[in-house]
């Protein structure tokens, strides 16, 4: 029976997050409601298929197939989005807040994307939107970046925020093992999206360093503003080469305040120095680097991804969405001023580059010259044998540069494609410097 403490919760989705959160309310909501006051009850919740047993211990009459039917229910004061996409999605989220119904939600894909227009809405509508889990799942970093981190001048935020390529890199670099195998491991174990070239594309990554970059900076970045590579392209002669100079490869988010004042948020996979906290994250847990003038580093760190550790965080940003109601409040993202999002051309960054060769002599020293033609110092050079299991059937060529313009490395490489004696431009990654 419903009383005045119960907020009756509807979820739209009940997935790998929508089931673990379920699962985790049954058994955190006496203490929910100790601690708090309020009993939270699941009443509604929309599913694709509605047939299907998922033996959550819920009444079947519950379920639905039709998010509207769960906005709109009268016994719904809350709604958990756990459903994903953009569209229809964005719609619900919208008619949710429109009927003063607070949103949590885990969805990055659609915060990135319509983040601005939901915030206003929520705000227009004075309730919550939270979204504690579409940045690096468990991890409690939206809520810091956005109120205890306000005061703070951030410089820089770099984050392994995609739990699925962390996986994948870890696997491929401690076991050798191959990245078709541990990818099926990673959709088994429920960390990749329902299309896992989000996250092997570094799109999913993207979206959280929009979301990021937005709340770090308090300025409106959406995903389409953020240039993606993902971890498709890293081979084993990549890692074996890393390894080597004392290097692990790591995709990652980066935010970070120019000098101009601009923004630079971009997703790619970097050659990070093994004495660097981020190289020691493993498998799918995720950490974000935080860099300030005033509070120096700090860095966040925990499961990124898979049921659990999500629905730990939706939850948390639930329990928060039912007490800021009981007492009027909402919490605010604040006011998001216009981005400048500086192009990649401006930075400047030290490269890993290999290149498949013809092996005669001479051509080291024409490859190198190219280097020297447009201003890129090499600071060290390595030969690797032919390996055609890894997509090198010629000799390989591996450096890695001082640190150069972007569009000097840009320049270099067009170069360098353009030499009879340069089979093939392979592998570009950014080196992370010791700065
Ligand atoms: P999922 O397992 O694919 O679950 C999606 C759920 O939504 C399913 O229950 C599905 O119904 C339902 N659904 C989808 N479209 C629907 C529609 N049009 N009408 C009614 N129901 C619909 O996804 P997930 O992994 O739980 O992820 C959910 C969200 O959380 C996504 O935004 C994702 O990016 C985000 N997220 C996921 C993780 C993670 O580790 N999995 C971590 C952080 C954030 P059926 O069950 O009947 O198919
Ligand atoms: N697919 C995502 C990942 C889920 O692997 O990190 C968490 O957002």
């Amino acid at each position: 029976m419903k009383t005045h403490k119960t907020r009756g919760v509807g979820l739209l989705g009940c997935g790998t997050v929508g089931a673990a959160l379920v699962a985790l309310l049954a058994e955190r909501a006496d203490v929910i409601e100790a601690r708090t006051g309020l009993r939270l009850e699941i009443v509604r919740v929309a599913v694709r298929d509605t047939a299907r047993d998922r033996g959550l211990g819920l009444d079947p009459s519950v379920f639905t197939d039709d998010p509207a039917a769960v906005i709109a229910d009268p016994g719904v004061d809350l709604v958990v989005e756990v459903m994903g996409g953009v569209e229809p999605t964005r719609r619900y989220v919208l008619d949710a807040l429109d009927a003063g119904k607070p949103v949590v939600t885990a969805n990055k894909e659609l915060i990135a994307a319509a983040g601005a227009e939901l915030f206003a809405a929520a705000e227009t509508a004075g309730v919550d939107l939270l979204f504690e889990a579409a940045v690096a799942g468990g991890i409690p970093l939206v809520r810091p970046l956005r109120e205890s981190l306000l005061g703070e001048p951030i410089s820089r935020v770099m984050g392994i925020v995609n739990g699925t390529t962390n996986f994948i890199l870890t696997k491929m670099t401690e076991e050798g093992a191959p990245y078709a195998e541990v990818l099926a491991e990673a959709q088994a174990l429920g960390y990749a999206e329902a299309d896992p070239a989000a996250d092997v594309e570094g799109l999913d990554a993207a979206a959280k360093c929009a979301i990021i970059a937005s709340i770090a900076f308090g300025v409106e970045v959406t995903s389409a503003q953020v240039p993606a590579e993902g971890i498709t392209a890293v081979r084993a002669v990549d890692i074996r080469f890393a390894a080597r100079k004392g290097y692990v490869i790591k995709l990652l988010a980066v935010a970070e305040r120019l000098a101009d004042g601009a923004v630079s948020a971009r997703v790619h996979p970097v050659l990070v120095p093994e004495t660097h906290p981020l190289a020691a994250v493993r498998d799918s847990f995720n950490a974000v680097f935080v860099e300030g003038a005033a509070v120096g580093q700090l860095m966040f760190y925990g499961r990124g991804a898979g049921g659990g550790p999500t629905a730990s965080a939706v939850l948390g940003d639930l329990v928060d969405a039912g007490v800021n109601q009981a007492r009027g409040h909402h919490a605010t993202v604040g006011t998001l001023r216009p981005a400048v999002v500086a192009p990649p051309d401006q930075l400047t960054s030290e490269y890993y580059i290999s290149l498949g060769v013809t092996d005669r002599p001479g051509v080291l020293a024409t490859v190198a010259g190219v280097f020297g033609d447009h201003g890129v110092s090499i600071l060290s050079m390595e030969q690797e044998e032919p390996d055609p299991d890894d997509g090198a059937p010629r000799p390989q060529l591996l450096f890695i540069t001082h640190a150069a313009a972007d569009r000097d490395v840009r320049a270099t490489l067009d170069a360098l494609a353009e030499l009879d004696v340069v089979e093939r431009v392979g592998s570009v990654m950014r080196v992370l410097g010791e700065d």
